[in-house]
């Protein structure tokens, strides 16, 4: 008779898409994982809000509880999944179930970046594990690849489409001719949207992302408040356009780099719309794909892509870490991040990039050689510039777009305050850096 091991019991806050999946992925995967690796995992406890609601799944009567305070310290739970998102009461349970010795296993992203240094240090003082696979790119293994197998390289940099309700909006206004609004519409009806967009569109979820991706490619604690980020509201058409005309794809990308300021190493991380070559590896990655493009000193380039979201593919994520914990739970070891010291951040006024900037101008004699001046005196210089024509229902406003050789975003934005005070100077349109080239 073969001795059966002991289930490792484990106790789920929060039993949304992502819950839902993992229970089923678990109850698939069971028998499987323990021929493997001699872990038997059982979802023992599942906390809810709404005991009432009916998800659909295939549990004992008894597993769910509205008590999440009293499962995260029950003995007869070994390791804890947090899946509830936010950061109250999502971190005070992770603390407490870290500070009663369990391992926690958490797909929180927002919570990371701006408490991960707490429950880093609360973890490592309960000497357990606090995973987070899910937390940054969905299915996509990066944060394991990044702390393990890439433990040891020097990386450089790294650029990611991180939010796939972007990437589908800029998708949909690139290869089929959409509006922002149109798109966006689209993105919601498909569930990739959420009623108010603000988190997605303007770069919030991607750079609470960034943040975390930081903090583990370099060591250092980066959190959200640290990232500069900029969305993609303001994209249009136009803009779109001129990218695909001069071999370019429009991507919400985050960047996550080290820089050296005179002589001193600092970390860079920040999310904008960017001019990505359309022979660079990310501008493939369409619809609501992920992807992150690494850049290491001695590894070169490579890229992890796939799903950044969704039940199924972010329960991926979060059971090969539970796997993880729970191997690690049974050797009595954990996983270590390091001290995490507070990074020191390079300023967004510091960077150098090329940029292409989209200036809304009355067509008339001598402004161009105005908005030229003005660049010129602010040590900008000008690699090409394209007019779109001029007509008399636009009030002969003409479209110019410029790219810069590589500038300071600190002389281009004295640039661009100088220029929305000259008088044939209508508005400023899109502000693109350029990215991967
Ligand atoms: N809303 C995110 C996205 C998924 O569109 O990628 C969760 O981070």
């Amino acid at each position: 008779m073969t001795n059966q091991p002991t289930p490792l019991r484990v106790g789920l806050l929060g039993c949304g898409n992502v819950g839902s999946a993992l229970v089923t992925l678990v109850a698939e995967q069971r028998a499987e994982i323990l021929l493997r690796t001699g872990l038997d995992l059982e979802i023992a406890r599942i906390a809810v809000r709404d005991l009432s609601v009916d998800r659909g799944l295939d549990v004992a009567p008894g597993v769910f509880t509205d008590d999440a305070a009293a499962l995260v310290v029950d003995p007869d739970i070994d390791l804890v999944v947090e899946l509830i998102g936010g950061i109250e009461p999502a971190r005070a349970l992770i603390l407490s179930a870290l500070s009663a010795g369990k391992p926690v296993v958490t797909g929180n992203k927002a919570l990371l970046a701006d408490h991960g240094a707490e429950l880093f240090t609360e973890a490592e003082a309960a000497e357990v594990d606090l995973l987070f696979e899910a937390a940054v790119a969905g299915g996509i293994p990066l944060i394991r690849p990044l702390r393990e197998s890439l433990l040891g390289e020097p990386i450089q940099r790294v650029l990611g489409i991180v939010n796939g309700t972007t990437n589908y909006i800029l998708t949909q206004m690139t290869e089929n001719g959409a509006s922002y609004a149109d798109a966006l519409a689209d993105a919601q009806a498909l569930g990739y949207a959420e009623a108010d967009p603000t988190a997605d569109v303007e770069g919030f979820d991607a750079g609470a992302k960034a943040a975390i991706i930081a903090t583990i490619a370099f060591g250092a604690s980066v959190t959200a408040a640290d990232v500069h980020h900029e969305g993609i509201s303001g994209i249009t058409a136009a803009d779109i356009d001129y990218a695909t005309r001069h071999g370019y794809v429009i991507k919400l990308i985050a960047v996550a780099e080290q820089v050296e300021t005179e002589g001193v190493t600092k970390v860079a991380v920040r999310v904008h719309p960017a001019l990505v070559p359309t022979s660079h590896p990310l501008a493939s990655v369409r619809d609501s794909f992920n992807a992150v493009f690494i850049e290491g000193g001695a590894v070169g380039e490579l890229m992890l892509y796939g799903r950044g979201a969704g039940g199924e593919p972010t329960a991926s994520a979060v059971f090969g870490d539970l796997i993880d914990a729970a191997s690690n739970l049974r050797a009595g070891t954990h996983a270590r991040f390091g001290p995490l010291p507070p990074a020191d951040i390079s300023p967004i006024a510091d960077l150098r990039s090329a940029y292409s900037l989209t200036l809304h101008v009355n067509d008339e004699p001598g402004v161009l050689g105005k908005v030229a001046t003005t660049f010129g005196e602010n040590d900008v210089s000008i690699k090409s510039m394209e007019q779109a024509s001029a007509s008399e229902e636009t009030g002969n406003e003409a479209q110019l777009i410029f790219v810069t050789h590589l500038a300071s975003e600190r002389d281009v934005r004295t640039t661009l305050d100088q220029l929305r005070l000259l008088d044939p100077v209508r508005s400023v349109g899109a502000v693109l850096r350029v990215v991967g080239s």
